[in-house]
């Protein structure tokens, strides 16, 4: 079979809108950082499957849990217990930070934002009897495509047409956003003044006096691998919890080793109430989590969450050897060597092309900024898509995004070798010298 049938079969069937069918690569087969397509062109995949695929393609150890389990129960319901959902919820609690020692299983990022969304507002119902009627997000931000998640979302592109779909109880603030700062100020003279401005929020009570929660993602993924500044985060979640509400850690594109620790929120001292897992928890195998602090667990009850392939022996076994191997193959060191290997390659091509407007990124999570010319900063975002084509030809697929979509994202699995690093930088050099000759 070729690409081109298959390209034509799958677009004609399924919903126009999630085929992206931006480049026609068809895969057949994976393993590690490799990817090959129908024609037998292999890839190397620095884009990871929108940064899931932590552990690698077909990583042997998870291929053989999900055999060994996929003879045994795959599926059966919470109304009894399973092993690899106790196995998993024990590892979990023993690597999550702080006091997150209990958890919520589901099966996609949006489905654990609705829940995380759902029990910070039960949390605060139950135990300061108030609705919490408002959660804080921030302005450029992903956190996925259902009501509440969209709605938290701080990007116009994903809701046009859907106003009255998108739950109204949300108040977007200022990202930390240094290379385009909302309020043309500096780090560090800034004082941090992305942080502070949470301050007025409650102040002027913008969200009428009633917040659940404050959400974020450590580093925002989708929004263009934006970084804050150190500081950033514990200045903000110590304002959110002075007014009595809960800090949600979106660690569904940060969580497992991506950035360089095992959760994002590591590199930045903070200990979330709440936090949702998606992607590299199972690297691919569809599973999701929320995990919480005992006092919020305490408050819920079987009525407010269950889902039912949430937590599924199957998804369950991946996800535990799938941690075991993040663990010992100690991916999470791999992640900061290979990325800064990437960064300084990347650094290089910023001094050879004037296109690039920054390179930034912590561990295997990196972005790179194209722009019209330094001074203006006006996105370049024809270019991006030029360059993610030109990298597909010639054996090398990354993602672009950010907010006006000018953001090549590297993300590929922890376990890239030093040779295909080295292969991709070359690759993006000869992509960048066609489309900035
Ligand atoms: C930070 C973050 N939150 C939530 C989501 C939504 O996850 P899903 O696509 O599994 O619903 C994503 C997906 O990209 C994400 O990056």
């Amino acid at each position: 079979m070729k690409t081109e049938e298959i390209v034509k079969r799958q677009t004609k069937y399924i919903v126009p809108g999630t085929v992206k069918g931006r480049y026609p690569v068809a895969i057949v087969e994976a393993k590690g950082a490799v990817i090959k397509d129908v024609e037998g062109k292999e890839y190397i995949d620095c884009h990871g499957g929108y940064a899931a695929v932590n552990v690698g393609h077909c990583h042997p150890r998870v291929v053989k849990a999900l055999q060994e389990q996929a003879a045994k129960v795959w599926h059966v319901s919470w109304d009894f217990y399973l092993l690899p959902t106790t196995q998993l919820a024990e590892r979990l609690a023993e690597i999550c930070p702080g006091g997150l020692r209990r958890v919520f299983f589901a099966s996609s990022g949006a489905e654990a934002v609705e829940n995380a969304v759902k029990f910070a507002k039960k949390y605060v119902y139950t135990r300061q009897g108030r609705g919490g009627s408002q959660v804080i997000s921030l302005m450029g931000s992903f956190h996925g495509r259902t009501a509440y998640a969209m709605a938290l979302t701080g990007q116009e592109k994903y809701k046009v047409g859907l106003s009255t779909y998108v739950h109204p109880g949300v108040v977007h603030v200022p990202p930390p956003y240094c290379y385009r700062c909302f309020f043309k100020l500096t780090y560090p003279d800034c004082d941090l003044y992305c942080a502070k401005y949470l301050e007025q929020v409650f102040k002027f009570k913008t969200a009428g006096g009633d917040v659940a929660a404050f959400i974020s993602e450590p580093i925002m993924g989708e929004g263009g691998i934006i970084v804050p500044p150190e500081g950033y985060l514990k200045e903000a979640v110590e304002i959110v919890r002075e007014h009595e509400a809960l800090y949600i850690a979106d660690e569904i594109q940060t969580g497992f080793g991506r950035t360089g620790k095992i959760f994002g929120v590591e590199w930045y001292g903070v200990e979330p109430e709440i936090m949702t897992l998606a992607k590299g928890i199972a690297s691919g195998v569809p599973l999701a989590a929320v995990t919480v602090t005992e006092e919020i667990a305490e408050v819920l009850t079987p009525i407010d969450h269950c889902s039912t392939y949430g937590g599924n022996a199957l998804a369950c076994a991946a996800a535990v050897a799938n941690i075991d191997v993040l663990l010992e193959e100690r991916l999470t060191e791999k992640a900061l060597r290979m990325g800064e290997k990437i960064m300084r390659g990347l650094e290089d091509l910023a001094e050879k092309y004037p296109l690039v407007g920054e390179v930034r990124g912590k561990g295997l999570m990196i972005g790179v900024e194209l722009v019209k010319d330094r001074e203006s900063k006006k996105p370049a975002a024809e270019e991006a898509e030029r360059i993610r084509l030109e990298a597909m030809k010639r054996g090398l697929l990354i993602n672009t995004g950010g907010v006006f979509g000018c953001v090549l994202r590297f993300q590929p699995p922890l376990l890239i070798t030093e040779e295909q690093v080295e292969r991709a930088l070359e690759i993006l050099d000869d992509s960048f010298r066609v489309v900035t000759p």
